[in-house]
């Protein structure tokens, strides 16, 4: 375990995870496309849909809730744009410090997003890319008092003064309800009530982008 966990975080910190993790997916991905683009995407097409987003956007600040090992930050911290990620495991913080130490545009926060996203939004006077991922997922995985942040994270990401932010939820199939995710339609109403965002679900992802683009 301890080996298979050294060599995907050698996989990830040199870059080689992505095209591997690709072809792995080949198949997965075909069965996606052939099902109509229809619920779960593999991982490296959710990669794929928030580099458009970044791209789209022009934006080159990258804000992820939920290090986990790393994933999808080391994509995005190779493309050299600024990164900062949020996790409270310890243990997964501390080993997400160890990969990512050469990596001047990576920046590290351990805690509750809860509380540590409200603090980092009062440093924040641009648009950036939020990816919503921070919550409970068993295995090394940690929990605050409820299974995901969510809730909270978006409350301070709508109050926020700057209004031309991305913002990509992760796993619109556990918005249900239960275990502190709110219910999908309450949470496209919130949006709706702000109206500061427009929303659209695709590929298990909630993604908010602003209605008024300069
Ligand atoms: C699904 S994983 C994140 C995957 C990662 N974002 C990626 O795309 O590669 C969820 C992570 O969120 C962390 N987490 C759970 N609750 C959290 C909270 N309240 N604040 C910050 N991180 C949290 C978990 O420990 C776990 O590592």
């Amino acid at each position: 375990m301890q080996v298979k966990s050294q060599i995907r975080q050698f996989l990830i910190g040199s870059g080689l995870w992505y095209p591997l993790s690709l072809l792995r997916n080949i198949p997965a991905i075909f069965h996606w496309l052939r099902s109509g683009c229809n619920g779960l995407a593999p991982d490296p097409v959710k990669l794929m849909v928030i580099g458009a987003y970044l791209k789209r956007y022009s934006i080159d600040n990258f804000v992820e809730t939920g290090t986990h090992v790393g994933k999808t930050l080391g994509y995005f911290a190779k493309k050299g744009i600024g990164c900062t990620s949020i996790e409270l495991s310890q243990e997964l913080y501390q080993t997400a410090c160890t990969l990512f130490k050469a990596r001047k545009n990576v920046r590290l926060v351990q805690g509750d997003s809860s509380q540590r996203l409200p603090e980092l939004l009062q440093e924040i006077n641009i648009p950036v890319l939020f990816w919503l991922d921070g919550h409970y997922s068993y295995g090394l995985t940690a929990s605050a008092e409820t299974h995901t942040p969510v809730s909270a994270e978006l409350k301070a990401i709508l109050n926020h003064p700057v209004k031309q932010h991305v913002i990509l939820i992760d796993d619109a199939r556990y918005f249900d309800g239960t275990n502190g995710y709110p219910h999908l339609d309450d949470l496209l109403r919130v949006i709706r009530a702000d109206g500061s965002y427009s929303a659209e679900v695709s590929t298990d992802i909630i993604r908010l982008v602003p209605r008024v683009v300069p």
